[in-house]
């Protein structure tokens, strides 16, 4: 995604949005949500895009992930890599099981994942962790934290499916060794959207209606400080007209996800950019949306029916996690990552089980090609982030 043209200014954003959407029908909004936003900006003025994402996507009746026609997997909107195949998990219950092993296997190892999704992830990792014969299955309880109750309830079935769920426990922050875990849950979290001013301000852009009643952008003075402030903190200056996301729930969310891990480790995996990177003129806006694998960059359509993201700034990310008193490890990709736990030794293995067949292997195999494909996402970034005992 990261390669795309670059989309220098709003304007030239909705053009680009039209073009891409020849051929791509998108399903109309929802109207009782678009009702609902209308009504908020009818009270209360124009309305933040933080606050336009967190209706879109997690209004408790209508919002995309949470009215249930949010959709992973082949037929839905975007595929993730634990969609792709368990042997994802399988991995990553390798990492687990470092860190267990470094915390000298402690009785209880609490693995808490944000934003679990219908469980994928943690289906592979207790899975991965029972055909290896793994000790750690002896201690973790896996808890699932997740903003839709349709998806924690499939998360469930997963699991009760395949005799999985004696490892689940309800989610709670109490202090314990272990981990958390997010995949791309942070390019969920609802983000600002802001525009560089020509005297070196910050201006915010605002979610209004038109005269036509639809949604359009309204540039003002930024809703909050703290978006300067972000800036600032990590030497970024915007360019006049530059268009930019930024991510401040990542702070609230970084400190409330480790505030129960006593020791062990903060696993993030998702697409972003430390932020010089992310900021970059060249770069552009890296606001997307999603509606059944196509890519476009208009959230004003299809409204509670299409995902909204924004690359991850890494840099709030590791400053978040070091103000909360973590440590980073050195960051690096998914590709190299999964490699370096033994990827490509699951697979041999998988290859030589004698119950795998081919059909079996040749999926796992492109979907291994896929994890470890730097254009793929292999090139997703890890951060490793840890708290010692
Ligand atoms: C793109 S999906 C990724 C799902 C899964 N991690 C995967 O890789 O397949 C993002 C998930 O995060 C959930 N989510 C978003 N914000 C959340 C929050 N603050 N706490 C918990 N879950 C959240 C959404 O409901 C959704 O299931």
């Amino acid at each position: 995604m990261s390669d795309e043209p670059r989309i220098p200014s709003l304007d030239v954003g909705l053009r680009r949005v039209r073009e891409l959407d020849r051929g791509a029908p998108l399903p109309p909004s929802d109207p009782e949500l678009v009702a609902k936003i209308i009504d908020e900006i009818r009270a209360e003025g124009p309305m933040t895009f933080a606050r336009f994402m967190e209706l879109a996507l997690y209004d408790p009746e209508h919002g995309y992930y949470v009215a249930g026609t949010a959709g992973p997997g082949r037929e839905g909107d975007f595929l993730t890599a634990p969609e792709g195949h368990p042997i994802f998990g399988w991995t990553i219950a390798r990492r687990l099981e470092q860190t267990w092993t470094g915390l000298d296997r402690p009785s209880r190892f609490v693995v808490r994942e944000h934003g679990a999704g219908t469980g994928a992830r943690a289906h592979g990792i207790l899975d991965g962790l029972r055909r290896s014969g793994s000790d750690l299955l002896g201690a973790i309880r896996y808890q699932a934290v997740e903003a839709s109750p349709a998806r924690l309830a499939a998360l469930r079935e997963r699991l009760v499916g395949d005799g999985l769920d004696a490892w689940l426990e309800p989610a709670d922050d109490s202090p314990a060794p272990g981990a958390v875990i997010a995949n791309e849950l942070l390019d969920a979290l609802p983000v600002h959207r802001v525009e560089g001013a020509s005297d070196g301000s910050l201006l915010e852009l605002f979610v209004t209606l038109g005269e036509d009643g639809a949604f359009e952008w309204v540039r003002g003075e930024p809703s909050t400080d703290d978006l300067a402030a972000r800036l600032d903190a990590e030497g970024v200056q915007l360019q006049p007209g530059q268009v930019a996301e930024i991510g401040l729930a990542i702070d609230d969310w970084v400190r409330a996800a480790v505030a129960g891990l006593e020791a062990g480790l903060l696993l993030v995996i998702d697409y972003g950019h430390p932020a010089k990177e992310l900021y970059s003129p060249q770069r552009g806006s890296l606001l997307r949306t999603y509606h059944r694998h196509r890519v476009h960059d208009d959230p004003f359509v299809a409204v509670g029916r299409q995902d909204l993201t924004a690359h991850v700034d890494l840099t709030a990310v590791e400053r978040a996690a070091a103000a909360a008193g973590l440590t980073a490890l050195p960051p690096t990709t998914q590709g190299r990552f999964l490699a370096e736990l033994g990827l490509g030794e699951l697979l041999v293995a998988l290859q030589t089980d004698g119950r795998t067949d081919l059909a079996g292997y040749l999926e796992a195999r492109a979907a291994v090609a896929r994890m470890l494909d730097p254009r793929a996402t292999g090139g997703f970034a890890v951060l490793q982030l840890e708290r010692g005992r």
